[in-house]
């Protein structure tokens, strides 16, 4: 296992997605407003933390991979102020499109004395323009020789359509593995990628099929390789873990670990990141996904923070080596079923 992190540092990932802005903004609340019936907010502290694709982007950065980043920003400050972190934290931001026609998408959450007063959404979630595409997939074609695999992060906020799919599948032909993480209502986009990571709702919703069981998380499995014609396929089930789908039948379930749970989203962000990053620098598929589920189980184990490192994976290896999880005490399973 450390061999194989040792390779993180040269396994170029390029990620393609929405990028999004958290902004926190904390205060007091000593009055109510004379002109409306609502709190007046007196601002003490401020923080962004960037979310969606730029999100996955950071647990890459803290696995130890080499990580690119394709989406947009508005022409505004917030625009300027995430390209910047990207540059100070070693991202290569090149292929980060300033986009006129729409804001960098930033929810702005107000909290006063721990409680939400409110919650304001700036976004516009219109596809990108051809200018915008055109960009992207320069960017995308001058990546190719530097990387190993693509992370398409889908928030559907506009910067994944189905042309930039096609176009990248065929910019990067085999030898690149493209792994989705999706959104409802883009399924029919993600036609012949090498892998997608949807939760059970998400799986539910794309194959039809109401995940209830073991029965119908197979039949949901089965159901959505085919249609999408991937190459694999993992539903990740929350404090269940995840089931690995490969082609030629294998089926995996990979159980969690039980632990206290402080913060589960962002746990997909990390489960994508991680997974790509080791099957890109060798792992197995299989090997991948396991990673990929102590790396989220770290992350949910967290306050605030969303990323992970490769330390923080091989203890939660060693505390937890056959992952029995709190749903079993069994080992984990594999059977065939063709
Ligand atoms: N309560 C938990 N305990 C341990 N691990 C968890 C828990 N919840 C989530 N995970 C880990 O995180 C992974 C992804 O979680 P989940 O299936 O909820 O994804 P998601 O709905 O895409 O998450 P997100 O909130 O990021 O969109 C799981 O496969 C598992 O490895
Ligand atoms: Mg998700």
């Amino acid at each position: 296992m450390t061999g194989l992190f040792k390779k993180f540092k040269n396994t170029g990932i390029l990620v393609i997605g929405d990028l999004m802005v958290d902004q926190y903004v904390w205060g007091k609340v000593k009055r109510i407003s004379p002109e409306a019936p609502v709190p007046v907010v007196e601002v003490t502290d401020e923080n962004l933390l960037l979310g969606g694709a730029a999100n996955v982007a950071h647990n890459i950065l803290s696995l130890g991979g080499k990580v690119y980043v394709a989406g947009t920003v508005g022409s505004d400050d917030i625009g300027k102020i995430v390209v910047n972190k990207f540059r100070e934290s070693g991202i290569g931001a090149d292929g980060i499109v300033v986009d006129r026609d729409r804001p960098t998408t930033v929810k702005t959450r107000v909290i006063a004395h721990s409680q939400q007063v409110v919650r304001f959404d700036k976004e516009i979630k219109s596809d990108i323009g051809l200018a915008t595409l055109s960009l992207v997939l320069d960017y995308v074609r001058a990546c190719i020789p530097a990387i190993k695999g693509i992370i398409i992060s889908d928030y559907s906020k506009g910067m994944i359509t189905k042309a930039l799919i096609a176009k990248v599948l065929r910019l990067c032909g085999p030898r690149v593995f493209v792994a989705v993480d999706p959104k409802v209502g883009h399924f029919e986009y993600y036609r012949g990628v090498s892998l997608i990571t949807p939760n059970i709702a998400e799986a539910s919703f794309g194959s039809g099929i109401d995940i209830s069981d073991e029965k119908t998380l197979i039949a949901a499995g089965k159901i959505l390789l085919k249609k999408i014609n991937c190459g694999s396929l993992v539903i990740t089930r929350g404090d269940e873990g995840m089931t690995l789908f490969e082609r030629g039948g294998r089926i995996t379930h990979i159980p969690t670990c039980a632990r206290e749970v402080y913060d589960v989203s962002g746990a997909g962000d990390t489960v994508i990141a991680a997974l790509t990053l080791a099957h890109s620098a060798g792992a197995s598929l299989k090997e991948a996904a396991i990673i990929a589920n102590h790396a989220a189980g770290v992350v949910v184990g967290k306050v605030g923070t969303a990323v992970v490192t490769p330390k923080e994976v091989l203890e939660s290896m060693k505390i937890c080596p056959d992952k029995p999880g709190k749903q079993n005490n069994q080992p984990q399973r594999t059977w065939r079923n063709d």
